[in-house]
């Protein structure tokens, strides 16, 4: 069972498009700088992002190409019908088109049940990005946006997370009837013409006024578009009151955000009360269904409600929130807003969880906890207790969880499907769900036979979703010299394409054992990298906790020319610096409250 797929050149798929009687053609070609490109008439995809095969492609992978078509097939009204004056506003572009995405797929397939699951993704990943002082404002001055490379940083996790998190935000506030009427005047009033984002206001305010509602939409959005950043709403169910201020991982950096009151009090915050005021002793739950772009703080007593409200019946909480609370705890930790402590408490429910979206945000927060200590001895106790916790049902989360924690009844697995494959000659036994989580783990428990198998499989497939799961499953090996090797591959376009360059070296980034070495490789060949670096620093210097680190990326800064990447390194100083005072401050509550759990 190879590959059955006609020539990919002659794989065209037509779309209607927003012209009546027109139509969009669909391709799918081996190389391209993006995942995809909505070039009116003729979208174009890298192959992985389109082409879908029957027992080959997982789940996953058809669930990543209904949003990138539903994406590109939005660019036909945001982007193509309507284009943006300039780049500064590309997030109308971007921010629509991850937006109206949700709907798309939720509508051909809900059964994916990806709208929830996307919306908090896009959260977290904006909320992350917008926890820094080098952040920069979704709508920044035009001025700003001149030279190419600036124009090439704003395609970033602000433009289309926080733009689709804002236009959530607005639709919620003014009801979704009503904005659906004022994008549809925009589309109408604006074809074949350009905007700013002032256009997409009015629109809505002439639907709003219309329908008799009161909310000043320009004023309402300017804050969240025109400032960096995000609040943190604390509420004190003691007394009532409520204050805001701008999130920053970095408590003590200055806060530009301009603190007007209104993006609060406009911004109606649901309460199960409607005040915020405990009375006898009951929790508060502000932000229902997370709609609003800022995150809640509450006084100690009531985040102990809410902890013990989630152990004993999570369900009076929407799937989102429950989601949600994990993530503001470990935000709020992280910004040392609350104790760590109090973040690893909120996991303790999740023994009786059965929604998939609170234990994805959990294993995307507990990731900065792997990376902060995986080179360090909190790393056994916290492999112990993810283990005792993790007997829950989502197949593949669990097998990543659990292999990537060594279990042995894991790797054995692993291994011995992977052995299976290459002793089968030719036909792959392992279910196409499984196949990138088992791929990376016998890799990772493997040493050069496995790679090497690995690696004639990457090179003599033609079907592109096993080509992708098995460069990822490359630099999962622990052996040095083979991620040494790995990494010189990238160097040679015939072994790696220039547009996988990046990926792969992130990859192996991402691996403790390949951690220094990617580090080493991308400024010994950085003008070979860097040509296509899209998030490339971001990977290499996840781990970035210690000062000898901090040195080495203020020695880049000032002695490399950084291009494009520039904004990037910015904010991975920023953040090693932040890492740097988390991991002093806290590693010693976290090692204690890893050996007390496992413990019990
Ligand atoms: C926080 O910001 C302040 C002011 O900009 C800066 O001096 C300090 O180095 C930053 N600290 C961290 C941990 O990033
Ligand atoms: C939250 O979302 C759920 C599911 O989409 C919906 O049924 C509920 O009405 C929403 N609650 C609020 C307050 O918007
Ligand atoms: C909440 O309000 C009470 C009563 O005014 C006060 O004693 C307490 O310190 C406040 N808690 C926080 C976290 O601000
Ligand atoms: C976390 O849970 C432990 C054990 O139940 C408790 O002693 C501790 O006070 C909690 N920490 C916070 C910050 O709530
Ligand atoms: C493997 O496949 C080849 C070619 O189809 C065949 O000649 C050979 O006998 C097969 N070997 C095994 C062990 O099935
Ligand atoms: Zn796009």
């Amino acid at each position: 069972t190879t590959n059955n797929i006609t020539h990919p050149s002659t794989l065209v798929f037509h779309f209607k498009g927003p012209i009546s009687c027109s139509f969009s053609d669909q391709i799918a070609l081996p190389d391209l700088a993006a995942a995809a490109m909505e070039n009116w008439g003729l979208v174009t995809y890298y192959e992985g992002s389109l082409l879908y095969e029957e027992g080959v492609s997982s789940v996953l992978n058809k669930e990543q190409i209904a949003t990138t078509i539903a994406h590109e097939l939005a660019h036909q009204w945001f982007g193509n019908l309507v284009t943006m004056k300039w780049w500064n506003d590309v997030w109308l572009n971007e921010g629509f088109a991850t937006y109206m995405s949700l709907f798309a797929v939720d509508n051909v397939e809900p059964t994916f049940q990806l709208k929830e699951l996307n919306i908090l993704a896009n959260l977290h990943t904006a909320f992350e990005m917008d926890a820094l002082a080098s952040s920069h404002p979704l709508s920044p001055p035009q001025e700003e946006v001149q030279k190419t490379s600036s124009i090439i940083q704003m395609f970033n996790s602000i433009t289309y997370c926080k733009g689709a998190a804002v236009l959530r935000m607005l639709a919620d506030i003014v009801g979704e009837r009503v904005f659906i009427e004022g994008v549809k005047t925009y589309l109408s009033d604006f074809s074949y013409k350009n905007t700013d984002q002032n256009d997409l206001w009015r629109s809505i305010q002439k639907a709003e006024d219309k329908n008799g509602g009161h909310t000043q939409v320009a004023r309402f959005m300017e804050p969240w578009t025109k400032q960096i950043g995000y609040p943190v709403i604390t509420i004190n169910t003691t007394n009532g009151e409520v204050n805001q201020k701008h999130f920053l991982f970095n408590d003590s950096a200055e806060s530009r955000h301009v603190l007007n009151g209104r993006c609060f009090s406009e911004n109606r915050v649901y309460v199960e009360s409607h005040e915020f005021l405990s009375k006898n002793g009951e929790w508060i739950l502000a932000n229902i269904n997370c709609t609003g772009y800022y995150r809640v703080n509450y006084n100690p007593e009531n985040w102990d409600r809410l902890l013990t409200q989630l152990e004993i019946d999570p369900h009076r909480f929407p799937p989102m929130n429950r989601g949600q609370l994990i993530d503001n705890a470990f935000f709020m930790a992280r910004a040392k807003l609350v104790e760590v402590t109090l973040a690893l408490n909120s996991t303790r429910f999740l023994r009786k969880e059965l929604d998939f979206l609170p234990w994805q945000l959990t294993v995307r927060n507990l990731e900065y906890f792997v990376v902060m200590f995986d080179r360090s001895e909190v790393y056994g106790p916290m492999q112990a207790c993810v283990i005792k916790t993790s007997f829950f049902c989502f197949q593949m989360l669990a097998i990543e969880v659990a292999c990537s924690n060594e279990l042995p009844e894991c790797l054995e697995m692993a291994t011995k499907m992977f052995a299976d494959w290459m002793n089968s000659n030719n036909t792959n036994p392992i279910h196409p769900n499984l196949r990138s989580v088992i791929y990376c783990q016998a890799v990772a428990a493997g040493g050069k036979k496995e790679w090497d198998f690995a690696w004639a499989r990457y090179q003599s497939s033609s079907d592109t979703s096993e080509k992708e799961q098995l460069r990822v499953a490359l630099s999962c090996t622990k052996k040095t010299w083979l991620l040494n090797r790995y990494l010189e591959y990238t160097l040679d376009p015939d072994k790696i394409r220039l547009m996988d360059v990046d990926s792969t070296i992130s990859d192996i980034a991402w691996n403790p054992a390949g951690h220094a070495l990617a580090w080493n490789f991308i400024r010994a060949h950085w003008d070979y990298v860097s040509q296509d670096g899209d998030m490339l620093i971001n990977a290499v210097t996840s781990r970035f906790s210690t000062q000898f680190e901090l040195d080495e990326l203020e020695r880049f800064k000032a002695e490399y020319d950084l291009g494009p990447a520039a904004n990037e390194v910015y904010q991975a100083i920023e953040q090693t610096h932040v890492n740097i005072q988390w991991v002093r401050e806290n590693k010693d509550a976290i090692l204690e409250w890893f050996e007390r759990e496992t413990a019990e």
